[in-house]
């Protein structure tokens, strides 16, 4: 029986590999080949090594010793996969292209009493690494189980080793009784209506003056979509939307990266910005953010400030190209630059599908300057040779 198999195949594979290549041995080769990328597709499938859609989404990335890792949401299928029911998962690539699944760099906890019980919300996470410490710094927006999104805190955890596993530290809504760099004296002072009713006039302008942040100036500021970003001299900020997302914060971490000090400041009230990502190019800042739509997708809009704790001027849409006014359907999460290349950013976009998240795709495109005006141009396949 053996020797008559052997004798087919012996005959059988030379014709089939003459008439098909190497290529044809589908149960040989598929998976190879489909799993070598050398281009981004944005919106599209993109598989990992292991030939899996890659799953870490709202993500954000880190350059380490030459391998960039991307640590993202591990959502799953159907509609509770929103939720965190694995945690936060890592890949790693050194082209950017491929990228191998690292595992879960901080899972989620059975422990009914953790904060990061599984069924919680993890989101928008971002590793930095502090030079101090030697410790790798996750920090991520936390919504305790069965709260809805009414939580809004901003997590922490630490790593010795990048790809994990992450110790769980704690959750914050962060910079509780302590007032902002700006406008400190007159809040304090402040008098606000109580019984002014939502998105009247008078209640936006009392939002803008700081009506929310004195409501929480004891137990502390919301902080839903964030980011981090390290400046050119190591300090590192956290940059979340606070005030019932009206008004983005930016506060200043600690020496080791895994608290507040009490430098903060509110910038653009009222401008009900969300899904911050800021990058630094010639000593100006940048900051993207989305308008508040929820899994929808709207206009983007881009900031520059000379200073990090502003004035922050708006720069309008970056986007141009079909569906700009959507940012191609996608919503910011990261801009990551390109060390190695002069003037090479890639923006970083989720688009959500909330009856399916495990299908959200990324849509990853080239910033290109203008002057100093920053735009994004769709496209529907390009690679690092553009820069
Ligand atoms: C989006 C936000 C996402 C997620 C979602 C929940 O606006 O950017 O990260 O929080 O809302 O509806």
């Amino acid at each position: 029986m053996i020797k008559t198999i052997t004798i087919a195949a012996l005959i059988f594979l030379p014709w089939w590999m003459a008439v098909f290549g190497f290529a044809g041995c589908g149960w040989i080769k598929e998976k190879e080949v489909s799993t070598i990328n050398r281009s981004f597709l944005p919106g599209q499938r993109w598989f990992d090594t292991d030939s899996v859609h890659i799953n870490a989404h709202g993500g954000g990335i880190l350059l380490h010793e030459g391998v960039y890792y991307w640590f993202g949401e591990h959502k799953t299928a159907g509609r509770g996969g929103n939720t965190a029911l694995v945690g936060i998962r890592c890949y790693s690539s050194k082209d950017l292209y491929n990228w191998k699944n690292e595992g879960v760099a901080l899972a989620v906890e059975d422990d009914t009493n953790s904060e990061i019980v599984k069924g919680s919300v993890m989101e928008r996470p971002k590793v930095i690494y502090n030079e101090k410490s030697g410790k790798f710094v996750m920090w991520f927006h936390l919504e305790l189980k069965g709260q809805g999104y009414r939580a809004a805190r901003t997590a922490v955890a630490v790593s010795d080793r990048v790809t994990g596993p992450y110790q769980y530290l704690r959750s914050y809504r962060p910079n509780a009784g302590v007032w902002p760099m700006n406008g400190h004296e007159d809040l304090s002072n402040m008098r606000f209506r109580q019984d002014l009713k939502w998105w009247t006039p008078e209640w936006m302008e009392a939002v803008k003056l700081g009506l929310f942040v004195k409501r929480d100036f004891e137990k502390g500021q919301m902080s839903r979509d964030m980011t981090v970003f390290v400046d050119d001299d190591g300090t590192a900020y956290h940059i979340h939307a606070s005030e019932e997302n009206l008004t983005l914060h930016i506060s200043e971490l600690s020496d080791d990266y895994t608290s507040f000090t009490e430098k903060w400041t509110r910038i653009l009230p009222g401008g009900h910005n969300e899904a911050p990502a800021m990058f630094k190019r010639h000593n100006k800042y940048y900051l993207l953010a989305s308008g508040c739509t929820g899994w929808k997708p709207n206009a983007a809009r881009l900031f520059v400030a000379e200073s990090i704790w502003g004035p922050w001027q708006p720069l309008g849409n970056p986007c141009v190209g079909n569906d700009a006014e959507l940012t191609f359907h996608a919503q910011s999460t990261f801009v990551l630059p390109l060390k190695d290349r002069k003037d090479a950013y890639i923006f970083m976009g989720d688009r959500w599908v909330p009856e399916n998240p495990i299908d959200g795709r990324y849509v990853w495109l080239p910033i290109r300057f203008e002057g100093d005006k920053p735009i994004i141009r769709w496209q529907n396949e390009w690679d690092l040779s553009e820069f």
